[in-house]
């Protein structure tokens, strides 16, 4: 069941048609033209969960556990290696009473090598039995734990029960010895949710906000018992996520993801305090459309007009790149 949903899931968001808004467009950037810098010297790398990684950009969770979503699993982990940049796998549930399955997860880490970053994925209700094992079994540098209410209550078989969850994700942040990040899966991260996670001990939030993958219109595809079409434009865009919790506490790590497509989206995002930017359904597609080479092409292209951007603004690294003087407009503007 699960490794056909998992098939499913990304053949469901390659068939996904609506389109929402993160409102990074409604974030300015003034243009610098008297910038002083060599291209040559633009730095774009970072040290991210203590190693050092050479650009900002994080391959974000989506797959594994079977045959094809092990190939999907291999192009992604060479991607990351390539470059250097971390990767979280997909939710690791499938594989935890399914020896078959643990391959898929366990080729990323051997890809990737010892020096790289890999990051587990499990729902928040896993135990810290489970944590274990799935860390284990890619030699983990973190454990994303996702929060994906309304992909679950989209899907006729998903869970329905929450409690508990934030007890749950306390024991955990207070029992494993690598960072823990608590993410969501495209709906976004509110203050008040983000406020509850910081006193439970978590240090690392990935928004995951809307305007990117849909999945309340991915699960729709595969419900045929309710139509969910009137909650398609339901989430917190990843615009307004990041701006309300930015700055909210000194040792609290933001990430950014949710609809990050584009250079200008990963620069917006590091403007906003974000650590790192996240990708996933954009990355999908270009690897399942036109393979490897096309994927490598995308994300080459995106970190070359990364460059361009510090460039244009004045930024040689992305230290100075994240005191960038922003003005909010618009929409984003009326909703804060
Ligand atoms: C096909 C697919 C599968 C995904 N599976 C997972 C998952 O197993 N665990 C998880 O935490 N997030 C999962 N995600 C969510 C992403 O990690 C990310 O939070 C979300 O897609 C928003 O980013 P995007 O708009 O760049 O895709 C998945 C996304 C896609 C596209």
């Amino acid at each position: 069941m699960r490794r056909v949903r998992k098939k499913e899931h990304i053949e469901n968001y390659l068939k996904t048609s609506f389109k929402g808004d993160t409102l990074m467009g409604d974030i300015y950037l003034p243009h610098n033209a008297l910038p002083e810098l060599d291209f040559e010297d633009i730095d774009t790398s970072i040290s991210f969960l203590g190693k050092k990684v050479d650009y900002p950009i994080l391959i974000n969770a989506m797959t594994g556990g079977s045959v094809f979503t092990q190939e999907i699993n291999k192009d992604l982990a060479t991607l990351a290696k390539e470059l250097n940049i971390p990767m979280a796998v997909g939710s690791q549930t499938i594989a935890l009473d399914d020896e078959q399955s643990k391959e898929s997860f366990k080729i990323v880490r051997e890809i990737i090598g010892p020096e790289g970053i890999v990051i587990s994925n499990l729902s928040g209700l896993a135990s810290l039995d489970d944590v274990n094992k799935a860390m284990e079994m890619v030699n983990a540098d973190a454990l994303q734990i996702h929060l994906n209410l309304a992909q679950e209550l989209v899907m006729e078989e998903g869970d329905r029960n929450f409690k508990g969850i934030l007890k749950n994700i306390e024991l955990v942040a207070n029992k494993i010895d690598k960072p823990l990040i608590v993410k969501e899966v495209g709906f976004g991260i509110s203050r008040d949710v983000a406020e509850k996670l910081y006193n439970v001990g978590v240090r690392y939030i990935d928004v995951s906000g809307y305007g990117g993958t849909n999945f309340i219109e991915i699960e729709n595809l595969r419900n045929h018992e309710l139509d969910f079409t009137e909650l398609y434009s339901w989430g917190i865009p990843t615009a307004l996520s990041l701006l309300q919790l930015n700055g909210m506490k000194e040792d609290l790590s933001i990430i950014a993801s949710g609809g990050l497509r584009t250079s200008m989206d990963i620069v917006k995002s590091l403007v906003l305090g974000a650590e790192i930017a996240g990708i996933s359904g954009e990355l999908l597609a270009y690897l399942v459309h036109g393979g490897y080479p096309n994927a490598k092409e995308y994300l080459e292209g995106t970190i070359n007009k990364l460059k361009i951007i510090m460039m244009l603004l004045g930024k040689e690294n992305i230290k100075s790149l994240r005191n960038t003087e922003y003005k909010v407009t618009g929409k984003l503007r009326e909703l804060l």
